[in-house]
């Protein structure tokens, strides 16, 4: 397999490479193309480019530039595409759209196009998508692959469209795609703008812990190791033109979740218990913000044999340990000084 994943170098992507060639059976390429935005650090995997340097390649580009990947398809003899790569937050969206706009939506029909010229060549094209397509849920409901969609922000609308392309691309065309719509992820090397991270991080350095709203907003939690094992199952066994809905089966409020990582730091750092929740600071609701997520994981379980295996107190405690031992990937993603260095590193992006 030559398996191009788009933005290796984020969160998700990171631990999916890290997981393919250290956990799982993986005997092929890995070529990871990313933009190096400020949510991409090639740094994340710098020790698997030393210790794989024949399975894994690491290729600066971004995935609206047609020419470029159209090479880097050719120069690799690209076969199964893992992609990843967006504008994945939020808040960002609401501020400033374009961004999103660009990656997800232009992005995502360059790919398709680039692989549609190709098509004899691709065994599987994977759209990695979200949950938040669906919109939001009330206190009941799951959301299926049959849900229809009602994105409410920005990011959530661009990831529908892409997902709307990627299946006219199967319909017309016959690409031969699958995809997969998640529930929040969490773990190591997720930029520390997301909830778990910016908690963690505020916590350990006793700042405000801002909860928007009234912290009721739920979310369904999943360990971003078993995304990537979800990922990888749909890849290898999942049915062409079929949509694969994930999540942690771990429905949470806000607030809970907070006050979960507030005692965990408590425990960790040899803090009173219940010091932390006192910097838990109620601020202004994100505007748009949809108040319940919660997956129904039944098909890739029935039709794959995937569930959820890490327990969130468990998922938890791994995630506040990395950050802790890693002050210096923290110190490194959020220092303006580091995105220029590494600009100039990769000049050609
Ligand atoms: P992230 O923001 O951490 O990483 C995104 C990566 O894409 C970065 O490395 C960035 O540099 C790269 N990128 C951005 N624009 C690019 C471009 N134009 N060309 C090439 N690379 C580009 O995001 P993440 O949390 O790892 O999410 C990865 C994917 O999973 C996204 O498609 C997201 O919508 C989806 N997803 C995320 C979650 C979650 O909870 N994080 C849940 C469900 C689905
Ligand atoms: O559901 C999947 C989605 O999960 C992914 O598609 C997105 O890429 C990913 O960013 C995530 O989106 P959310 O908006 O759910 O994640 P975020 O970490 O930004 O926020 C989680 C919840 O916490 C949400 O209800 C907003 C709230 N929140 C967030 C932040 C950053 C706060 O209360 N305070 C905060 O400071």
């Amino acid at each position: 397999m030559n398996l191009l994943v788009t933005g290796g170098c984020g969160f998700i992507g990171t631990n999916f490479i890290r997981w393919l060639l250290t956990a799982a059976d993986f005997t092929g390429k890995i070529i990871n193309v990313d933009r190096l935005t400020y949510a991409g650090n090639p740094e994340n995997l710098t020790d698997i480019e030393k210790k794989f340097p024949n399975q894994y390649i690491f290729v600066p580009a971004d995935i609206c530039d047609k020419d470029k990947m159209a090479a880097v398809f050719d120069a690799h003899d690209i076969d199964t595409i893992c992609h990843f790569a967006a504008e994945s937050h939020v808040d960002r969206s609401i501020v400033a759209p374009d961004d999103f706009i660009n990656t997800n939506i232009l992005g995502t029909f360059n790919l398709l196009e680039i692989a549609r010229a190709r098509k004899a060549r691709i065994e599987r094209f994977h759209h990695v998508s979200t949950d938040e397509v669906y919109g939001s849920l009330g206190q009941n409901g799951y959301f299926k692959e049959t849900t229809p969609y009602r994105p409410s922000s920005p990011y959530s609308a661009s990831k529908a469209a892409s997902d709307h392309l990627v299946r006219a691309y199967h319909a017309t065309y016959g690409l031969p795609v699958t995809l997969s719509n998640c529930s929040n992820n969490y773990g190591p090397y997720q930029f520390p703008e997301k909830l778990i991270p910016l908690m963690i991080l505020n916590a350990v350095d006793e700042k405000p812990l801002p909860v928007y709203g009234n912290g009721k907003n739920v979310r369904d939690w999943l360990y971003v190791d078993d995304h990537c094992r979800a990922v990888w199952d749909i890849i290898q066994q999942g049915s062409v033109g079929e949509t694969y809905n994930v999540g942690g089966n771990c429905e949470l409020e806000n607030l809970t979740l907070v006050e979960m990582i507030c005692d965990g730091i408590d425990k960790k750092l040899g803090r009173s218990i219940g010091k932390t929740r006192d910097l838990i600071t109620f601020v202004k609701d994100r505007p748009g913000h949809d108040l319940r997520y919660a997956i129904d994981a039944a098909k890739i379980k029935t039709d794959l044999g995937w569930t959820p295996e890490t327990e969130i107190k468990a998922g938890i405690a791994a995630t506040i340990d990395w950050y802790l031992e890693n002050p210096t990937w923290v110190t490194r993603v959020k220092s303006g000084a580091y995105r220029e260095w590494i600009a100039r590193q990769y000049a050609t992006v």
